[in-house]
């Protein structure tokens, strides 16, 4: 392998800049040519496709969002759209390629590195940490600390005016950030798909009868298209008038910013790490982290969609919201 395309794909997450600044650098040092690729598979297709050397990847590891840009690509979905990017690729000198990106990103690098027989290697770049094999992805502790940050400024406001806040919070299908986020910041419950009981779970945290102890509280929600922060509260509204309910939902704020430190290392670790696995000879992972080792994991495993939030972490926030 001579050159090696990078590119951002899916939703942007905070320390995708770091990650992409780790892959170039790394990949240089390893006497590889690199080359950015812009608007992440759509980029390819449409050979929007720059040479990187070190300082097109400087002064960026402290900035939000992604310098490549990125898109999620309906071409890319198509054998057709897929075929014009290979062509891309090979006009281009491109070995293999580095995907920044969630579970659709990925996915589409496993698809097409089966059927071009292309090396690509992944790296986890999603707020919602929900690829598997990893115990964070990155942008997720950025994004955690931004909802964390968020929530103890509507408590001023619960507090003051003695109110029920429902806050929605991002993660697609994955609670982690709604579990953590509610645990960190103290909320009374967190609602979220992996644990099927939520309707219960709203039951319990009235049935506590959380008027009679506090006089107000934070309920954190991951969003959902049918029973997000509006759906519990309207519920609670109907179900109990006297109670002074509100809705915060927190949006794509949630999304940017400058990532945290953990963020910027493991943006950094695993960019280097993807280096490593391709003189290797790794081919179609995704560089993860495990107990604070970097490890490679299948695509296939990766994108499974049976990452666990801990049973002790909702353990955690129900005794703890007593
Ligand atoms: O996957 C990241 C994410 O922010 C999810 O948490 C959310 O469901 C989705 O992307 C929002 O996507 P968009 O920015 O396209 O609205």
């Amino acid at each position: 392998i001579n050159c090696i395309g990078i590119l951002t794909s899916g939703g942007d997450a905070p320390g995708m800049n770091a990650a992409i600044r780790a892959v170039t650098r790394a990949g240089i040092a390893a006497g590889l040519k690199v080359k950015g690729i812009y608007r992440g598979y759509e980029g390819l297709i449409n050979n929007e496709i720059q040479d990187f050397t070190t300082e097109n990847v400087s002064n960026i590891i402290q900035r939000g969002g992604t310098i490549l840009k990125t898109a999620r690509s309906k071409e890319f979905l198509t054998p057709e759209g897929r075929k014009k990017a290979y062509d891309n690729m090979v006009e281009q000198g491109i070995d293999a390629l580095i995907i920044i990106g969630g579970n659709g990103s990925l996915e589409g690098a496993r698809i097409f590195a089966e059927e071009f027989d292309v090396p690509c290697i992944g790296l986890p770049g999603t707020i919602d940490n929900d690829l598997s094999g990893t115990d964070s992805t990155i942008g997720y502790d950025t994004t955690l600390n931004t909802i964390v940050q968020c929530v103890d400024k509507i408590r001023d406001t619960a507090t003051s005016h003695e109110r029920i806040f429902f806050i929605e919070v991002m993660g697609r299908d994955a609670g982690f950030l709604a579990q953590n986020s509610a645990i960190a910041s103290g909320a009374e419950a967190a609602i979220i798909p992996e644990d099927s009981s939520n309707a219960d779970q709203l039951e319990q945290f009235i049935s506590r009868g959380i008027r009679k102890s506090k006089s107000s509280s934070m309920v954190i929600v991951s969003e959902s298209p049918k029973c997000g922060a509006m759906y519990y509260a309207d519920r609670v509204k109907k179900e109990y008038p006297e109670f002074d309910v509100r809705v915060s939902i927190l949006g794509h704020l949630q999304r940017g910013g400058s990532p945290s430190a953990y963020d910027r290392i493991l943006a950094s670790r695993l960019g280097v790490g993807a280096i490593t696995a391709l003189r290797e000879g790794q081919r179609n992972v995704m560089i993860g982290i495990k107990n604070d080792e970097v490890v490679y994991v299948p695509f296939c495993n990766a994108i499974k969609s049976d990452k666990p939030v801990k049973k002790e972490l909702i353990n955690v926030l129900g005794i703890l919201s007593i």
